[in-house]
């Protein structure tokens, strides 16, 4: 059995991906920044083999020790690039700081780990934890155009790694995490009552697209919106 890397384990989507990976069997290379990524880790131990990398992967150093790991283990089948944050501001308030570290994040860190990674992969799939933000989001400038350059990558990958590697993007809307905790209430309520299925979604749903387009043989280049019908207009 090869290996899956999933980034931004320790946050509410990469566990959740974590847990579903691991459930079906899929030994775990899980990165992320936080410490709380030991525990998640320690939770997987007793029904796969995990390994934890605690790394930033905005620096050379964070990508080098995810590649050493994965050069140790031998046969790497998926990649889940779903670390991402959010720094939103006004366009007029918007620091040059926040705008390269939400680029940096969420676009830079993909292209360097996809780019180290594929040539340890003999097939498989890429999957990229775009938002549905990259159709653009009121108030939030860098994160869009983050997401929506994490759907170009895609699409280049998808067209050079053929047919070696699959590589598709999702696209959440509003999902239940510490990242949607910080809207404040009223506004998140305001964008729950926006939503057909008037919920916001579970980690877990995310997880299962990601799982489904992990084994789907037969799909390469698509952005899958999960977004309750955020997409259907009125
Ligand atoms: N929650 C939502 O509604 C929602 C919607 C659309 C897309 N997304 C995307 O889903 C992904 C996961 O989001 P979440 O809601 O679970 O967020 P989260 O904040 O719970 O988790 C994100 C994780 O990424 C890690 N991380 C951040 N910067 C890092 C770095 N430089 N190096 C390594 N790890 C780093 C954090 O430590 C954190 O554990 C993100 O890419 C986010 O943009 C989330």
């Amino acid at each position: 059995m090869s290996w899956a890397v999933v980034t931004g384990a320790a946050g509410g989507i990469g566990t959740a991906i974590s847990h579903r990976l691991a459930e079906e069997g899929r030994r775990l290379i899980l990165v992320d920044m936080a410490p709380a990524l030991a525990k998640v880790a320690a939770d997987l131990e007793t029904s796969t083999m995990v390994r934890a990398v605690q790394a930033d992967l905005t620096t050379e150093g964070g990508i080098r020790a995810v590649h050493a790991e994965v050069l140790e283990l031998g046969s790497l089948e998926l990649v889940v690039n779903n670390a991402g944050i959010t720094r939103d501001a006004r366009l007029t308030n918007l620091s040059e700081e926040n705008f390269d570290l939400v680029m940096d994040v969420n676009l830079g860190a993909p292209l360097r780990l996809v780019e180290r990674l594929h040539p340890l992969m003999e097939a498989g799939a890429i999957v990229n934890i775009s938002s549905r933000a990259y159709l653009g989001n009121f108030g939030q400038y860098n994160y869009s155009m983050s997401k929506g350059g994490l759907v170009g990558l895609t699409r280049a990958y998808a067209l050079r790694l053929a047919p070696r590697i699959r590589v598709n993007a999702i696209a959440p809307g509003l999902i239940g995490t510490e990242m949607t905790k910080s809207i404040p209430a009223e506004v998140r309520e305001k964008m729950v009552a926006a939503i057909p299925m008037q919920r916001m979604g579970a980690p877990e749903e995310v997880a299962a697209l990601v799982s489904y387009l992990a084994s789907a043989t037969y799909i390469t280049g698509e952005v899958i919106t999960i977004g309750g019908g955020r997409s259907l207009s009125r």
